[in-house]
Parts: C-alpha cells; sequence; structure tokens
C-alpha cells in the first residue's frame, strides 16, 4: 500500500469485503486524483494479486470517457477494479463486450436496490435511473497490454446533486435523491463486486442471457442518438444492441453497427 493510502478508511471493513467477494487485495485512500490512474499505474506490476480494489472517499480528478470529468463529492461510491484476462478466462477477442457486461451488473444491482425506480443502460455502459444519469464506467487497458484490464465505477449514492454544478444538476442524479434517505456504501460495493463477478463470467463462458440483459436494459432502442465514433459523428435511429455489443442505427444510408463511440445526444 503506497503512503496515501489509509487503513482507517471509515466507511469499509477492508477484511469483510475479501472475504465476501472476489477480490484478493484493496488499497483505500481518503483522497487521490483518480482511482483509474492509480490502477494503471499498478497494473504494470505483473506480481501484483489480483482482482485487486482501489477505493476512495474523494476523487480530486476523477476521469470520465473522452474527455469528461468525473464529479465526485464525499458520500459517492469510486473505485476501480485491476483484473486479469487470465485469471477470469477473458477471451481476447471479446473486450468490446465487457463495457456492457460491466454496465448490466450495475444495473442489476441498482435494480435490486430501488425496484420502483426505472434502471436503464445507455450504451455502452452510462446507468440511468428515471432519465438521469447516477453512475458512470471507464474501462480501460493499460498502455504495456500485459494481460490486465482496469474497471472504473462510479456511483452517485449518498452524494445528493443538490451540491453539484448547475449543469450536471439537471442531467445526473443519485440514489439518495431518488429514494430521499441514505445507502449504506460497503453493502452497496459488495453487491456490486458479486454482480460483477457474475457478469465477467457470464462473458468468459458466452451465457446468451447477458446478451438479453443488455437489450433488456437498454434505453436508446428507438429513439434518435448521435453518436461520436472515431471523429465522425453518425445519426440515426437506434434499432438495438446486437449479440457482439455492438448499437446498430438506421441512418439514411442503411443500418450502421457502431462498436466504439460516445453518445452525445439522443431523444
Ligand atoms: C463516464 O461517465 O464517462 C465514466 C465515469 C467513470 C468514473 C469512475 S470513478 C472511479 C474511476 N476513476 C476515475 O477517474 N474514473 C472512474
Amino acid at each position: 500500500m503506497d503512503q496515501d493510502a489509509t487503513s482507517s478508511f471509515q466507511a469499509f471493513d477492508l477484511a469483510s469485503i475479501k472475504r465476501q467477494t472476489f477480490v484478493v487485495e484493496i488499497e483505500a485512500h481518503d483522497s487521490i486524483p483518480s482511482t483509474n490512474d492509480r490502477a494503471l499505474s499498478l497494473a504494470v506490476d505483473a506480481q501484483l494479486p489480483t482482482p485487486m480494489l482501489i477505493i476512495a472517499s474523494r476523487q480530486t480528478e476523477g476521469r470520465g470517457r473522452g474527455r469528461k470529468r468525473w464529479w465526485t463529492t464525499t458520500g459517492g461510491l469510486t473505485f476501480s477494479l485491476i483484473a486479469d484476462i487470465e485469471v477470469l478466462r477473458f477471451p481476447a477477442e471479446r473486450h468490446s463486450q465487457l463495457s456492457l457486461a460491466v454496465g448490466v451488473a450495475v444495473c442489476e444491482t441498482l435494480h435490486e436496490l430501488i425496484p420502483d425506480h426505472h434502471v436503464g443502460l445507455k450504451w455502452p455502459n452510462d446507468v440511468y435511473i428515471d432519465g438521469r444519469k447516477v453512475c458512470g464506467i471507464l474501462v480501460e487497458v493499460p498502455p504495456e497490454r500485459n494481460g490486465r484490464f482496469v474497471i472504473g465505477i462510479g456511483v452517485n449514492v449518498n452524494n445528493s446533486l443538490a451540491d453539484a454544478p448547475d449543469e450536471l444538476r439537471k442531467t445526473a442524479t443519485s440514489l439518495i435523491d431518488v429514494r430521499g434517505s441514505e445507502f449504506d456504501l460497503a453493502s452497496l460495493l459488495v453487491a456490486l463486486l458479486i454482480r460483477l463477478e457474475q457478469r465477467l463470467e457470464s462473458l468468459s463462458s458466452r451465457d446468451p442471457q447477458l446478451a438479453a440483459r443488455w437489450e433488456q436494459f437498454s434505453i436508446l432502442r428507438g429513439r434518435t442518438v448521435d453518436i461520436e465514433s472515431h471523429s465522425r459523428t453518425v445519426s440515426g435511429v437506434c434499432q438495438g444492441i446486437d449479440e457482439e455489443g455492438g448499437l446498430l442505427l438506421r441512418t439514411s444510408s442503411g443500418i450502421e453497427r457502431i462498436v466504439d463511440g460516445i453518445v452525445r445526444h439522443f431523444e
């Protein structure tokens, strides 16, 4: 554990998290620039035990997809998991589906927690509750491409959006804002990790139920979508997500399949 890591991470019993989940090592920080950056730097060590979890009460430079930032204050759940392709028996050709599998794991966890609300997945892996974003996911591969990947997850939990910048308040939400009462962060973390392990296993075993789940949670089907993909914008009506995780758009020139991109707008 590095100098910044603290063993006095009040909210979590780290040994209990290890006992209940597939995580074998945990590093906990009160404050850190970005758990994904920390995870990417640790992932170069071939001796590192995995899956390893990096959690933080606060991030000062949390990153999102593209050039986006991730806003967090205390009360949010922010963590990154370093996993090993070999340990998870994860076939190399299926990386494009990893983001969706992680998104499904988060959706399933939140759906169980707040069944009266609509939990949805915006391709590939933004999680929405009642039309507002509650969770962002950032899956990255270390530049060394050493068989590791990093799954970064940020969930707005007990951090009310009442304290967030104006433009974020219009589009985002948190679990406390939805239910009106606090959530136990440690229990939520354990539930998320258990689901994550299950969905990573679904991916390696090619479980057909996984594709059905991401289609079931998807909020884009039938909607007009603008996607930025490889420096161009593709617009069309979403026809669904195929079994390989590609987003199908009906555009003016026919059906386009997008495997990598950021949804800039949908209505
Ligand atoms: C997005 O919405 O574009 C993705 C946001 C991902 C945020 C998480 S929080 C934990 C991890 N560390 C980071 O710097 N980012 C991810």
